[in-house]
């Protein structure tokens, strides 16, 4: 930890460092699953799922440049490559190999709310350690993850 005047307890930053660099690992899995959608995704409503899996990419990128900005912010380091994400994320590797619409949008869909959930659950734990300011951050995620479940998700929803 790098020495701070951000008045937080060195203890609850530590915690709190730690708890942004989880989250950011699956974030930048996300991100990469977002783009293996985007590229791979074939059929009749290719281009609508093309653009939308960007978007949610896009969307993700600032989740991750929020929660790395974040750990430095509190006197952490940001754990942002390729390997490290690899090796800490949470989620699970992304499924579709074949480039079916519905799949893609079943599999976007699983990695979204498992996401979600896990971002959800830090929104208490930083509540938790006083820290009003990261739990609005990952309140912001949340909220935005949320969203972009629905969009993809409404894809399947047209019977209840
Ligand atoms: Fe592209």
């Amino acid at each position: 930890m790098y020495r701070t005047r951000n008045d937080l307890p060195e203890s609850a930053r530590t915690k709190l460092v730690e708890l942004l660099n989880a989250r950011l690992a699956d974030a930048i899995d996300l991100q990469t699953q977002c783009k293996q959608a985007h590229w791979n995704v074939k059929g009749p409503e290719f281009i609508a799922l093309h653009k939308l899996f960007d978007e949610v990419n896009e969307a993700v990128e600032e989740y991750v440049d929020l929660i790395a900005e974040r750990a430095v912010q509190l006197g952490g380091v940001a754990d942002g490559t390729a390997r490290v994400a690899a090796e800490r994320s949470s989620l699970p590797e992304y499924p579709v190999k074949g480039g079916d619409g519905r799949e893609h949008v079943g599999a976007l869909s699983a990695v979204l709310a498992a996401f979600g959930k896990l971002v959800r659950a830090e929104i208490d734990r930083a509540n938790e350690l006083s820290d009003a300011d990261t739990a609005d951050l990952f309140t912001e995620v949340s909220r935005g993850v949320d969203k972009w479940l629905w969009f993809v998700e409404a894809h399947l929803q047209a019977e209840r």
